[in-house]
């Protein structure tokens, strides 16, 4: 005995973390006492769908990752190859100069996009998201005098964590308490006909929740509107999946108003809806995509700013002006592990016909959960498109009044005692943190969507009854 702490003693690590380390999105006071029960989890390892805990327990992740990340699962050896290969030969170069990599995850990108040309990279959505608020604001400057710089989000959609991000926030328990926010940012009524706003169905629904932009455009004056920023399908505040018509009248009317269309694809990018981009389920032609959490599954961090020639032009169309070019950088857009692992991300969805599985999948765990919502009277609607899921809990079917928060969480927490990880809105929309949330990674199996609805059927009885 030397004294010395041997590196696979979880005791101290766990000791570690409680002492320093801050967690996303927890209230620490449970981990203070000295309840054993109560200590921080820490996930040590993964391999495909499955992951183990500091006590050895295995879970399947039924959300990849917590957030819809780890999009071709865990322990993907030639990710990690490739980015040690591509660290060893150069680590980072600032993003003035091009990498391998990353010129060729650009082009290897784009060919999945027809109609997008140019890829800014960056290390975050959050970023990803300002650096294409940022460009609206520039072009703003530069063709209106600075008039046409209003973007436009829905309420329940979520861009990110900076200030920028909360200001174009459309989940109010999110950005409470954080304020005061960013001017510019107007918010339009979100899309989800389950919790309609008018008195239509279908396609008209679509189309009359479209239109309800349109009338948030005209009374702030089109002039004034650069940008709309909608997530494809969205993720935190509820996997909404929008009606039919909705997209198309959206495009129309982003045309007829000469606004720009930003997609927030976060999430739904690089394979989770069964597509490649959640847009393409629509036919959307946007002039921005900004991606991260799949791009590489959460091997290394990275995400991107993707636009057309057309906003690509705007920033080098006169090079005698000191000020036409975008005058920004972010420093670990430089880093070349995100698009070396990006490289090897996209190639395994593709040998491995990932995009068909998520589909066929996708399909299966919708018809699960609907078989679910027959047993569970407390699911209200079921929703999803690939695999990318929602079920949203009521207290009452007839009036929709929205599940407690505390007995959804309480349902997460069940699942999760019995080693499957879903997830929930949670502190997101004030009254309506009532969806549970299913994002398994595209490699799923029939038998994974199985375990995953079946602790879900075992917790709604042991919390509803
Ligand atoms: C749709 C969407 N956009 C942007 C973000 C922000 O991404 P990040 O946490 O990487 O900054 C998220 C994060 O969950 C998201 O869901």
């Amino acid at each position: 005995m030397d004294g010395k702490l041997r590196d696979n003693d979880i005791s101290h690590v766990v000791e570690a973390d409680r002492a320093h380390v801050w967690h996303h999105l927890i209230q620490h006071a449970a981990w203070t006492g000295d309840d054993p029960k109560a200590d921080p989890r820490i996930i040590v390892e993964g391999r495909g769908m499955r992951v183990w805990d500091q006590k050895g327990r295995e879970h399947i992740d039924g959300v990849s990752g917590g957030v819809w990340t780890v999009n071709v699962g865990y322990g993907r050896e030639r990710i990690a190859n490739a980015v040690r290969d591509q660290l060893i030969q150069l680590p980072y170069f600032a993003g003035s100069a091009g990498s391998i990599p990353g010129a060729l995850f650009s082009e290897k990108l784009i060919s999945k996009m027809p109609g997008m040309s140019r890829v800014y990279y960056t290390n975050s959505g959050s970023e990803a998201n300002e650096k294409a608020f940022k460009m609206v604001r520039q072009i703003a400057h530069k063709r209106y005098g600075g008039k046409k710089h209003k973007i436009l989000y829905r309420d329940r959609d979520y861009h990110g964590t900076t200030i920028a991000c909360l200001s174009a926030g459309g989940q109010d328990e999110r950005g409470a308490q954080y304020g005061p926010y960013t001017p510019g940012f107007v918010r339009v009524p979100h899309c989800l006909e389950y919790r309609a706003q008018w008195d239509l169905e279908g396609e008209d629904y679509g189309i009359a929740a479209a239109n309800a932009i349109e009338e948030v455009i005209l009374a702030e004056g089109p002039d004034t509107v650069g940008a709309l920023c909608l997530e494809p399908v969205t993720a935190g505040g509820g996997v909404i999946v929008p009606p039919e018509g909705y997209w198309p009248r959206v495009q129309e009317i982003c045309r007829k108003y000469d606004i720009l269309l930003h997609i927030d694809e976060v999430v739904c990018g690089v394979g989770r809806t069964g597509t490649w981009f959640g847009y393409q389920h629509y036919g959307v032609e946007p002039d921005f995509v900004t991606m991260a959490k799949g791009v590489a599954s959460g091997y290394a961090a990275i995400a991107c700013c993707v636009t057309n020639e057309r906003v690509f032009d705007l920033f080098k169309d006169d090079a005698t002006d000191p000020m036409n070019y975008f005058r920004d950088i972010s420093t670990f857009g430089g880093c070349t592990a995100g698009p070396a692992a990006a490289l090897e991300n996209m190639a395994i969805i593709e040998e491995e016909n990932l995009l068909e599985n998520t589909n066929a999948m996708g399909d299966y765990m919708l018809d699960q959960l609907r078989s679910l919502q027959d047993k569970h009277a407390v699911i209200g609607h079921v929703r999803g498109k690939g695999l990318f899921l929602g079920a949203e809990l009521v207290a009452d079917r007839a009036t929709k009044e929205p599940a407690a928060e505390k007995m959804v969480q309480a349902v997460v927490a069940d699942c999760m005692a019995n080693g499957v990880v879903i997830g929930a809105t949670n502190r997101s929309l004030p009254g309506f943190n009532n969806t549970l949330c299913y994002s398994p990674a595209l490699i799923a199996t029939k038998d994974d969507i199985d375990q995953i609805v079946s602790a879900t059927d075992a917790a709604l009885t042991r919390v509803f009854g």
